[in-house]
């Protein structure tokens, strides 16, 4: 159980969580401090803190000592500043004033309630009203934290010029003292997403971002931080992500004090916001959460919060989806995608995706973007015979869309040229021939809602693939003028794509939604409020896809993985890798097909209806159990292995990849993780049965196929207590 208490003597605010626990208190000039956030603390340890470990004194040099909740800017502090204001008459800098605080119970995601704290501050003297936002969950030790800003009337209105936002971070986060910091995150490229990367801590301030107007390829706003001791199986962790689509940093700062500081929130250096009188601007989510259980305590704790927490409809099981992108590119057809679809039924697919190539003047990613109605040429009687087949070979069907974005060759730009995020008197730079539509401008919003809305009331489509294929450019707004609020652009932009999702949603209650975004363009906790799941890459090669699924699991949940088996050779990287090896690499995820059937052998169609079929036997335990890495796949020729085990805990499913042989090592056992020493296992397949305490002191013995892109797949049944 969680709870959030309160002591009036020191101003000190106490979240507990199921294992951890949190303090802020005020301080005499009423500024928001941070205590701890760790290990679980009762108040009066907490109150103690303040004095025996963080000194009240301003050092002449340093500036201020004590982390403040969110780091102001001002006055004598010279950190990176997560609120940074300058009011109409150029006075710069925040001066707290405490007005007071609130805890609630709540529900959050419809069944398990949410604790509150809301905590009221304002300026000194100008009408800016701040609110820290912390929101607790019974079942989970991430810890949601968000700003407001409001701008005030004022009753004599004096005060009635807009004041510009400089930035607003969600919140900031402050780590005890240790003396080797190290920090997790990820780092990638198109095709290359989600490389973990975990290095010492540089001294001064790492900055991670996106400017974009996208969450990004080249990073992915989560972090994580430990005291260079921690593996996967023990350490202390604390990490955060935030919940937002479009650009954002996150700062961290290390000090020769050894105090770690991370701050972060959306926009990125250089965007300000306008904020009138009356007007409020709210932050996205910046989770954070402290485990003692080392990095896959981390990650499994993470993916129980998107699952509890995020994910609108964590329950339904995701199906097996056959896209056809890989298989034809642009060029599609009726009977084409019909073909597609009986081979793809005959496998056990249980959803039809066709994907670029069926609308407007598209046959290359030259033209017809924007223009959202079936080519009449390869569709001459519409989408609705080809959905009817679809659903009478009893699959769902789906349709890829790109709705933020126009190729100039498209009718939608010929008559809305001005629609496109743009300057005056500069060029419109185009990727992959596009331009990106200004989602900030209402009738911009309401367009794109409404050709979606009546393409999902008119057809009977079960699932759309939202696809985003450029970062912003010339991110200008003319009409708008010249002041800080063409800046808001950035975050409107975001707000208007997730109210059209959530709209759609609300209306279409069975139509479910796949992010993606050239890839994973834009993978991160807001968006997946509202998907059901994202596409990590467009790299599908088996064996790249180990190491991006190994740096998207980090932080995101089998659940949400898509994850296509392809031909061979690759499209994409021309490597050659067995179909056995294919498919285990994607049935650790949402597992699809991708190829182009249509030139596989019978041999090869037989292999993967098997493993179709027995992917549908574990997908439960896959999708929603827990996720335990028994290696690293960044160790070269290494083995990985990854198991997942039931959340009832009576099925453990092992997977484990050579991509390459050395004939002096054979690999394996692997010893498991969250096996009961008390129970015996039973592999389903060959019947042999194994002591759980020899399972976790020795390892499964491994049957790998000989020669290079070995892989196997087992399935343990917990059979009996001794
Ligand atoms: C992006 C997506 C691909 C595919 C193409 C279509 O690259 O990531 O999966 O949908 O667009 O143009």
């Amino acid at each position: 159980m969680s709870e959030i208490t309160f002591s009036p003597g020191t101003r000190t605010w106490l979240l507990s969580t199921p294992h951890t626990s949190y303090a802020l208190r005020l301080d005499a000039t009423d500024a928001p401090c941070h205590v701890h956030w760790g290990e679980p603390l009762t108040m009066a340890q907490v109150e103690a803190l303040p004095g025996m470990y963080r000194p009240g004194r301003t050092d002449s040099f340093a500036g201020r000592r004590i982390a403040e909740e969110i780091a102001a800017d001002g006055g004598d502090r010279y950190g990176v500043p997560g609120l940074q204001v300058r009011f109409a008459d150029g006075t710069r800098g925040i001066e707290w004033a405490y007005l007071g605080y609130e805890i609630a119970e709540h529900e959050s995601n419809g069944q398990e309630s949410a604790l509150t704290l809301e905590l009221r501050l304002r300026d000194r003297h100008y009408p800016l009203a701040i609110t820290l936002h912390y929101r607790v969950f019974h079942d989970s030790d991430v810890i949601e934290r968000s700003l407001t800003l409001d701008h005030m009337r004022t009753v004599d209105e004096t005060e009635e010029s807009a004041l510009s936002v400089l930035r607003a971070d969600s919140a900031g986060w402050a780590l005890p003292m240790r003396a080797d910091y190290r920090g997790g995150h990820v780092v990638g490229d198109w095709a290359a997403e989600t490389q973990l990367r975990r290095d010492a801590l540089p001294w001064g301030e790492t900055v991670l971002t996106s400017r974009r107007g996208i969450t990004g390829h080249q990073a992915n706003p989560w972090v994580m931080l430990d005291a260079g001791d921690a593996d996967e199986r023990r350490g202390q962790v604390w990490s955060a992500a935030l919940a937002w689509s479009g650009s954002w940093r996150i700062a961290v700062q290390r000090g020769t004090d050894n105090r770690v500081l991370v701050t972060g929130g959306f926009g990125h250096d250089g965007v300000s916001w306008r904020l009138d009188p009356g007007e409020r601007l709210t932050t996205p989510t910046f989770a954070g959460l402290y485990t003692d259980g080392g990095f896959g305590a981390t990650s499994r704790a993470w993916h129980e919060y998107v699952l509890h927490q995020v994910l609108p409809d964590p329950q339904t099981v995701r199906p097996v989806l056959y896209n056809s992108w890989e298989a034809t590119e642009f060029d599609v057809d009726e009977a084409g995608q019909r073909k597609l679809a009986a081979q793809a039924a005959a496998l056990g697919v249980e959803l039809f995706v066709m994907d670029d190539g069926w609308f407007g003047a598209r046959t290359s990613d030259r033209a017809g973007l924007g223009d959202w109605t079936p080519n009449p040429e390869r569709f001459p009687d519409g989408l609705g015979p080809l959905i009817g087949e679809v659903h009478r070979l009893g699959m769902g069907f789906g349709l890829w869309v790109e709705p933020e974005m126009v190729n100039p060759d498209s009718e939608l730009y010929r008559s809305h040229s001005d629609w496109v995020l743009h300057f005056d008197n500069r060029e419109r730079t185009e990727l992959r021939s596009q331009l990106v539509l200004n989602f900030a401008r209402p009738d911009v919003a309401a367009w794109a809602h409404d050709w979606l809305d009546s393409l999902v009331t008119e057809h009977a489509i079960d699932f759309l693939k939202w696809d985003m294929n450029r970062s912003f450019s010339q991110a200008g707004w003319p009409e708008h003028g010249a002041d800080g609020s063409a800046d808001g652009l950035w975050i409107d932009y975001v707000r208007n794509v997730y109210a059209i999702i959530d709209r759609l949603r609300a209306d279409h209650p069975n139509l479910r939604i796949e992010g993606c975004s050239g890839g994973g363009g834009r993978v991160d906790l807001g968006m997946l409020a509202r998907t059901d799941q994202v596409w990590p890459s467009d790299n599908t090669d088996a064996l790249d896809r180990l190491t991006i699924q190994h740096g998207f699991t980090q932080l995101y949940p089998a659940r949400v993985m898509s994850a296509w088996v392809t031909d061979s050779p690759n499209s994409t990287t021309g490597r050659a890798i067995p179909l056995h090896f294919r498919c285990h690499v994607a049935m650790s995820g949402v597992m699809a097909l991708g190829g182009n059937l249509t030139e596989w052998s019978d041999h090869e169609l037989r292999e993967v209806a098997r493993e179709v079929a027995r992917y549908k036997e574990i997908r439960d335990t896959v999708q929603l159990g827990a996720r335990y890495r028994l290696s690293d796949p960044s160790v070269p020729s290494g083995l990985t292995a990854v198991q997942y085990t039931s959340t009832d805990e009576s099925e453990t499913v092992v997977f484990a990849w050579q991509p390459t042989r050395s004939i002096s090592r054979e690999p394996g056992p692997v010893r498991l993780a969250a096996v009961d020493p008390e129970s015996r296992y039973r592999d389903r397949d060959s019947g042999r049965a194994y002591d759980g305490a020899l399972l976790a002191a020795y390892g499964l013995p491994l049957d790998l196929p000989s020669g290079d892109y070995a892989s196997s797949l087992t399935v343990l049944d917990r059979i009996s207590a001794h």
